[in-house]
C-alpha cells in the first residue's frame, strides 16, 4: 500500500472514531430496519413528582401497552428497547443509540411534562414520533391551548383560569360551570363535583383543585350536549411516506369515524372523568362507546374537520385525538386536544376509532412510526398516488 493510501485510511479511520463519540444525529440514518426506542413512564416504575393526588400517575402505562407497541414495530423487522423516561433516559439514549423514538411518554412534573422528553431528544438530535416540543406542552396546558384555539376562531367554551382560588369571577362565565386541573389527563380531577352550580361550590372546587394538583384550576361554561372524541392522523406529505396512501385524503389527513362517548349512566354521570376511565370494557359503570357516532353525515364531517383545525392550530404533528362536546344549542365546542393519545390496544379511544375503520392495531403504530421517521429523513418518498384517484377515494369515503 502506498504512502498515500495508507494515510488516506488512516485519516478516514480517525473521523469513523470521531464520528462514533458524537452525540447521535439526524443523518446519516440506516435505511431499514432501525433500532426504535420506545419510550413511555410504566405504572410502578416511574412516580409523578408534583402532587400526591389520589389519581396521581393515572396516565402512565401498563407493561403490556409497551409490549404491544413493540411487537407492532418488530412485525415489521426492527428490533425494539423500552426505555423508562425518567432521570436515567439521557444515559440509556448515549448506550442505546437508537436510530428513533416511539413516544408516548407522559414525564414526570413541572410545568409540561409530556414536552420533557421531546426536547431532549430534540437536544440529541435523536428522530422521534409524534408531536415536538411546544405542541405537547401546549396540549397538556388546556388553558393556553383554549386561547390559541380563541384566538384562532376555534369554538370553544367560555373560560378563566384560576390561580389563587379568589379572583372575581368573569361574568360572561354563567352557571353550571366546570372546574378541572389546567394540566392533567386521563379524567384526573374531574367527576360529577367537577359540575358546580354555585359560587360556594365554585370556590370549593377550585381551592381543591388548586391544593390536590398543585396548578391553576381551568373553569369552562358546562357543556351539556353528546360528547365526541375525533382521531387525527396525517400531515400534507403523509401519503408520500405512507403504508396505507389510499386512507390519506388530498390534504395529508385520515377521515377516522368520529366515536360518541355516552356518559350517561355511567359511574361518573355526565362526565367522562377519571373514575369511568379506568373502568374496563364490560364492568359496570362504562360509558357506552359508539364508533361510528350514530350523527348526520353533515356533523360527523364538521366534527372531522374542526378536530384537523384544531391539531393545525397548536402545531401538533402526525397524530392526535380531540375531545368536544355540543353546547346547549348543539353547536360543537372544543374541549381539548391530545397529542399524546392512549395507545392501548381495545381499550384507548385511538385504536377503538382505528379499529372502526377497519385498521388493525399494528398498522396504526407503524403509520405513526413512518410519519414520525420521515420528518427525519429516514425514508424515501414514494411517487404520491395521482391526485385524482385520491379524490376518487375520498368521494367514495363520503358516501
Ligand atoms: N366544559 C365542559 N363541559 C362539560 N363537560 C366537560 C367539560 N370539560 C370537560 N368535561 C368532561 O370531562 C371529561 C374530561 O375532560 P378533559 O378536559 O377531556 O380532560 P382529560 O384530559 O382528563 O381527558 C370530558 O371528556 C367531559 O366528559
Ligand atoms: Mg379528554
Amino acid at each position: 500500500m502506498n504512502e498515500q493510501l495508507s494515510n488516506a485510511l488512516v485519516s478516514i479511520q480517525e473521523q469513523e472514531a470521531q464520528e462514533s463519540e458524537k452525540p447521535p444525529s439526524t443523518r446519516p440514518r440506516p435505511a431499514r430496519p432501525w433500532r426504535v426506542a420506545v419510550i413511555a413512564n410504566v405504572r410502578g416504575q416511574s412516580a409523578p413528582t408534583d402532587h400526591q393526588a389520589e389519581d396521581a400517575g393515572a396516565e402512565f402505562d401498563k407493561p403490556e401497552t409497551i409490549q404491544a407497541i413493540q411487537a407492532a414495530i418488530e412485525s415489521d423487522g426492527h428490533s425494539t428497547i423500552f426505555l423508562q423516561a425518567d432521570a436515567s433516559l439521557p444515559g440509556e439514549l448515549q448506550r442505546f443509540y437508537p436510530d428513533i423514538c416511539f413516544n408516548i411518554a407522559e414525564g414526570l412534573g413541572g410545568d409540561a411534562r409530556e414536552a420533557q422528553v421531546p426536547a431532549l431528544l430534540e437536544m440529541m438530535h435523536i428522530p422521534y414520533t409524534a408531536s415536538r416540543v411546544l405542541a405537547n406542552a401546549l396540549g397538556l396546558d388546556k388553558t393556553m391551548t383554549k386561547r390559541i384555539w380563541r384566538e384562532a376562531g376555534l369554538p370553544t367554551a367560555a373560560f378563566q383560569q384560576f390561580e389563587q382560588g379568589d379572583e372575581p369571577l368573569d361574568p360572561v362565565l354563567r352557571y353550571p360551570l366546570f372546574v378541572k386541573p389546567a394540566r392533567e389527563g386521563t379524567g384526573m380531577g374531574m367527576g360529577e363535583h367537577s359540575i358546580v352550580h354555585t359560587e360556594e361550590e365554585l370556590r370549593k372546587q377550585v381551592q381543591w383543585v388548586l391544593n390536590n394538583y398543585r396548578q391553576p384550576a381551568l373553569v369552562e361554561s358546562y357543556l351539556p350536549g353528546r360528547e365526541f372524541t375525533v382521531a387525527v392522523l396525517g400531515r400534507p406529505d403523509a401519503c408520500s411516506y405512507s403504508r396505507k396512501p389510499e386512507a390519506y385524503e388530498p390534504d395529508g389527513f385520515v377521515r377516522f369515524p368520529v366515536l360518541e362517548v355516552d356518559n350517561n349512566g355511567t359511574a361518573t354521570p355526565g362526565v367522562y372523568g377519571y373514575l369511568t376511565k379506568t373502568l374496563h370494557t364490560g364492568e359496570k359503570g362504562v360509558p357506552r362507546f359508539l364508533c361510528p357516532a350514530p350523527i348526520p353525515q353533515r356533523l360527523s364531517r364538521q366534527l372531522q374537520e374542526l378536530a384537523i383545525k384544531a391539531h393545525k392550530a397548536i402545531g401538533a404533528l402526525d397524530v392526535s385525538r380531540v375531545d368536544m362536546r355540543l353546547d346547549n344549542a348543539g353547536n360543537p365546542r372544543l374541549i381539548e386536544i391530545n397529542t399524546l393519545p392512549g395507545l392501548t390496544p381495545n381499550f384507548s379511544d385511538l385504536c377503538v376509532i382505528a379499529n372502526a375503520h377497519g385498521w388493525t392495531y399494528n398498522e396504526l403504530i407503524l403509520e405513526i412510526l413512518i410519519l414520525g421517521a420521515s420528518r427525519f429523513g429516514m425514508l424515501q418518498a414514494v411517487e404520491p398516488i395521482a391526485l385524482p384517484k385520491i379524490k376518487e377515494y375520498a368521494q367514495i369515503s363520503r358516501k
